[in-house]
C-alpha cells in the first residue's frame, strides 16, 4: 500500500509532463488548418484589400513585396501562423492598419496559407493569436506528416 501511495503522484507528474510536451509540438501548418471556404472568402477580400499593393497574383508590384513563393515562405519559416497573423492583423493594409475583422484577417490568411501550398483541411482557421501561436510554419514538410 505503502508503495501505491508513493506512485500516484509520480503517475500524475508524468501524465502532466506529457501533455505539456504535446502542448509545445503544437500543430503544423501542413496538417490542414483552414478551409477551402474560408480561403475563398479570403480571396474576395484580399482582391479588395491587398490585391492593389501585392499583386492581384500575390507576386509583388513596385509598391509590396510578393506574398507567394520561396522568399515569402522562408520569411516565416520556424515562425507560427499566429506570428503570421498579428503581423499581417497590426500592420496590413498599410495604407489602414487593423481596418478588418479578426475574422477577415483569419479569411485572407487562409487565401495566403492555400497560395503557398499549403493543405487545406476541415477546420476553419481560428481568429485567436493564442490558438494561431501553437501551429509552427515549416517551409519544408516535417517528415511523419
Ligand atoms: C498600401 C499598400 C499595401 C496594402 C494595401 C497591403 N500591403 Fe502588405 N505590405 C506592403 C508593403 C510596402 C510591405 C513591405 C513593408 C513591410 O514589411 O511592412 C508589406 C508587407 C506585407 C507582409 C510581409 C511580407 C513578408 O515577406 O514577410 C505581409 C504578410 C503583408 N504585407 C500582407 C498584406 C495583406 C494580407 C494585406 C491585405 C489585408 C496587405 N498586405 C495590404 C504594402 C501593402
Amino acid at each position: 500500500m505503502r508503495a501505491l501511495l508513493t506512485l500516484i503522484p509520480l503517475a500524475c507528474a508524468v501524465a502532466v509532463a506529457g501533455t505539456a510536451i504535446a502542448q509545445e509540438a503544437g500543430k503544423s501548418v501542413w496538417q490542414g488548418i483552414y478551409t477551402e471556404d474560408q480561403a475563398q472568402r479570403g480571396a474576395g477580400t484580399y482582391a479588395q484589400r491587398c490585391g492593389a499593393c501585392h499583386g492581384a497574383a500575390l507576386n509583388g508590384t513596385g509598391e509590396a513585396p510578393p506574398l507567394i513563393g520561396g522568399e515569402f515562405v522562408s520569411h516565416w519559416d520556424t515562425m507560427t501562423v499566429g506570428d503570421l497573423f498579428d503581423r499581417v492583423r497590426t500592420t496590413m493594409p498599410q495604407n489602414d492598419p487593423q481596418s478588418l475583422t479578426r475574422e477577415e484577417y483569419a479569411d485572407v490568411l487562409a487565401f495566403l496559407l492555400k497560395n503557398n501550398g499549403f493543405p487545406a483541411g476541415g477546420q476553419p482557421l481560428d481568429k485567436r493569436s493564442e490558438v494561431l501561436a501553437t501551429i509552427g510554419i515549416t517551409a519544408e514538410k516535417p517528415a511523419g506528416l
